[in-house]
């Protein structure tokens, strides 16, 4: 997640009196980690679940639980809602809910709330049928409208014992949101569709031909397309990675699945990456049982066995072949050459852009959590990004995306 950009930002976090309050503490570490600024204000009902000192310590600013308190976070509160860069409002009540919606200023949350002109995330949490409640819902209509930036909550069981909606989303989600909210909105109207992880090609129901892309790139891409306003697809390949937020996710194991899935989406989208590393070959019979070891079958003893593979469609190539407005780009993976390599393949496969990247070295490429990319250009441009983040790269990819469409 691209948490660098909440270095130095002024983060103002609400917290309401829910038994989630708990895990604004969780929150406020996370945020002062990623080197914010972060102002805590507690609602009284909020103190009567955490207490104010938990917050004092790890901001290490002083916390504003009343307007009519003697210290400075109280009398600066207005200060505070000028200089901030986002709030958080960690768990959201529903009475907190209604206030917002209604332009209340009742206490230092509310009142320092209508003081603000900077993005809000609003996390609400509470028993299923208070969030399920008319009343609430048409409130958390009212400051989506006024722009607030809601977060649905989790499912699950609650604290008082029911099961569904109502849950705080884990902090590392809020954070993840909190960073959208903070993020320029770039290709918003856009449908991008980005490829990631590798494909398995079946040997036999056990077996499969595949490579080690753990599709680190092509989600880190996926989520930050989201984050810039992007309505996103992400073909995925077989990986251990948790989806990105707010994303359409296509599950697909083989090369002829990812091809289906990508060109039955080609039309709709604006922006297509291919990430993922697709087996170039399959076997040409898998076979429908396990293949047995050769000295249990009968017959003569063998110590070798030989498979047939036959090459897979070229995905990329066929969506050049069909593309008219889409914006299109792939990836180089090399192991030498790399230039050379990347510019036949952006020739040939039709492309706007190839990221070249160095595969079997450390620190780029398969598997690291960094990459080391050189972009190519059909116009000629060329952009190198040194060796940083996926995300990071990932950012610096759809930067320059975003400056070519129109
Ligand atoms: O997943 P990670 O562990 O984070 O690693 C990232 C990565 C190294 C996989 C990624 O950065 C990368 O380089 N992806 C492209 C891998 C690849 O297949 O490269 P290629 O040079 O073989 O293919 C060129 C392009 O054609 C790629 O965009 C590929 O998606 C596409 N292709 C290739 C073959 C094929 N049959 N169909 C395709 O669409």
């Amino acid at each position: 997640m691209q948490t660098m950009m909440l270095k130095n930002k002024n983060i103002i976090l609400g917290v309401c009196g829910g038994i989630a309050a708990y895990k604004a503490v969780e929150l406020l570490r996370l945020m002062t980690k990623a080197g914010a600024n972060v102002r805590v204000v507690m609602t009284q009902s909020a103190l009567e679940f955490v207490g104010e000192t938990t917050f004092r310590v790890l901001s290490e600013n002083e916390v504003c639980t009343g307007l009519f308190n003697t210290n400075e976070a109280s009398v600066r509160h207005i200060e505070w809602a000028s200089e901030a860069d986002a709030v958080v409002i960690a768990p959201a009540t529903a009475n907190f809910v209604a206030n917002m919606a209604h332009g209340m200023a009742n206490d230092a949350l509310t009142t320092m709330l209508l003081a603000v002109t900077c993005p809000v995330v609003v996390c609400p949490s509470m028993n299923t049928h208070m969030y399920e409640n008319l009343a609430l819902q048409r409130n958390i209509d009212i400051i989506e409208g006024d722009g607030a930036f809601v977060v649905e909550p989790g499912s699950g069981e609650l604290a008082c014992k029911t099961t569904g909606a109502g849950r705080l989303p884990e902090p590392e989600l809020i954070l993840d949101r909190l960073v959208a909210a903070l993020t320029r909105k770039d290709l918003k109207g856009k449908k991008v569709l980005v490829t990631a992880g590798p494909t398995r090609e079946a040997i036999d129901p056990v077996r499969y031909v595949s490579n080690h892309s753990s599709g680190k790139m092509g989600y880190a891409i996926a989520a930050a397309a989201e984050k810039r306003g992007g309505a996103v697809t992400l073909v995925t390949g077989p990986v251990n990675l948790e989806p990105p937020f707010a994303i359409e996710i296509v599950k697909v194991e083989s090369a002829l699945e990812m091809a289906d899935a990508v060109l039955a989406h080609l039309d709709e989208s604006d922006v297509v990456i291919k990430v993922a590393a697709v087996a170039d070959y399959r076997p040409q019979d898998p076979k429908t049982s396990k293949i047995k070891k050769k000295d249990q079958a009968p017959g003569p003893k063998q110590n070798s066995l030989t498979l047939e593979l036959v090459e897979n469609p070229d995905i990329l190539r066929l969506a050049g072949e069909k593309k008219r407005h889409q914006f299109l780009a792939g990836f180089a993976a090399e192991t030498d050459d790399l230039e050379a390599n990347a510019l036949l393949k952006m020739e040939k496969k039709n492309l706007d852009m190839i990221a070249a990247n160095l595969v079997g070295v450390e620190g780029s490429g398969f598997g690291s959590d960094y990459n080391k990319v050189k972009l190519f250009f059909r116009d000629g441009t060329v952009r190198d990004i040194p060796s940083m983040e996926k995300e990071r790269v990932a950012d610096a990819l759809l930067d320059e995306i975003a400056t070519r469409l129109t």
